[in-house]
């Protein structure tokens, strides 16, 4: 083994042991089936460590029961402030109370968690995110049939997303042009059930239908594969969100037509460094900025980040050029 390696290796163990002497913080992440909650991960466990924090991670399966013991784990475990991406952001609720009242302070991530009380909210804009979805297929479908899904019930974000969406296609539905066949929640945010709903709904259309608005990369995937089954991709224009590889190949085969870059590099980083300042007492309201209006309980300090719309005419320079993926990652090499 070289010396420099013996040199890295014990900067990181010097790292591990200081951090573990001080400040331990927990991230509950929902899932990691799904490319972004992978990011957002990774991101936070690299910028923890910069910053010389103990990170502790704890993925459940969708699943909220198995979240809220990951959750009092995190607080068994030591951690002083804890990140979650609720699974279900009401019932998550019972978990950040027990956690608060053993002191540890508490971030929603991405996703709010309600009816309870705690210190901040780190996520993106969620009705810019709908907002750029309903644009995008408004512009290229005004008139016409249109399948409209939701996320899952049980996440905050989904009905922000879809009014986000509906600020553009209402309007176009009073005014007669556009006319929505279905409108239905994917349950748990699965493709499969994406797929189903759309299976349904183009036959109960005669598969005439302009346009899918598809609130993620994931439900898009299943819209698509519904589609193609009846020789329709590429023919419907479908929205998504998260810039997933996988969504940038569709797009680039023309089966997909829009994303939503949410930077989970920033977000994370965001939300570590909140924490930080969380275990050390220090003011965040310079983070901060501004706030998520009443979460049932309480008004929420919050970071809301921005997002951009990505299509055939920007991703190179949204996703590639700006280092989020790489060029082989969606091409090959
Ligand atoms: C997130 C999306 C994600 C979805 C499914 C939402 O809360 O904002 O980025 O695709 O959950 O995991």
């Amino acid at each position: 083994m070289k010396r420099w390696m013996f040199a890295v290796m014990a900067a990181v163990m010097f790292a591990g042991a200081f951090a573990a002497a001080g400040e331990v913080i927990g991230v509950a992440m929902p899932t990691q089936s799904e490319e972004r909650w992978v990011l957002d991960l990774q991101t936070m466990v690299s910028e923890g460590r910069k910053l010389g924090l103990d990170v502790r991670t704890q993925i459940a399966r969708n699943d909220q029961m198995q979240q809220n013991n990951q959750i009092d784990q995190l607080v068994a475990q030591g951690c002083r402030v804890i990140i979650i991406a609720p699974h279900d952001g009401d019932s998550a609720a019972a978990a950040v109370n027990k956690a608060r009242q053993d002191g540890v302070k508490i971030i929603a991530y991405d996703r709010l968690i309600t009816n309870c009380e705690y210190e901040a909210f780190a996520g993106f804009n969620s009705v810019q995110i709908g907002n750029l979805q309903g644009k995008w297929l408004t512009e290229r479908a005004p008139k016409g049939n249109y399948i409209c899904l939701s996320g899952a019930p049980t996440d905050f974000n989904s009905q922000i997303y879809h009014d986000g969406a509906m600020e553009y296609i209402r309007p176009l539905v009073d005014k007669g042009d556009i006319t929505i066949v279905v409108d239905q929640p994917v349950i748990d945010w699965q493709p499969v059930n994406a797929q189903r709903i759309v299976e349904n709904a183009l036959t109960k259309a005669n598969n005439d239908v302009v346009a899918v608005l598809a609130p993620n990369d994931g439900t898009a995937g299943g819209a698509i594969a519904a589609l193609e089954a009846q020789g329709l991709a590429g023919k419907v224009f479908v929205s998504g969100q998260d810039a997933e590889v996988s969504a940038i190949q569709r797009i680039v085969r023309g089966v997909q037509g829009m994303t939503v870059l949410v930077d989970t590099r920033e977000l994370g980083k965001a939300a570590v460094t909140m924490a930080q300042r969380m275990l050390r007492n220090e003011p965040i309201d310079d983070l901060t900025k501004g706030h998520v209006e009443y979460n049932g309980v309480m008004d929420i300090p919050a970071v809301l980040l921005d997002t951009a719309s990505v299509d055939i005419t920007n991703y190179g320079e949204l996703l590639f050029d700006s280092g989020y993926m790489k060029r082989e990652d969606v091409f090959g090499d």
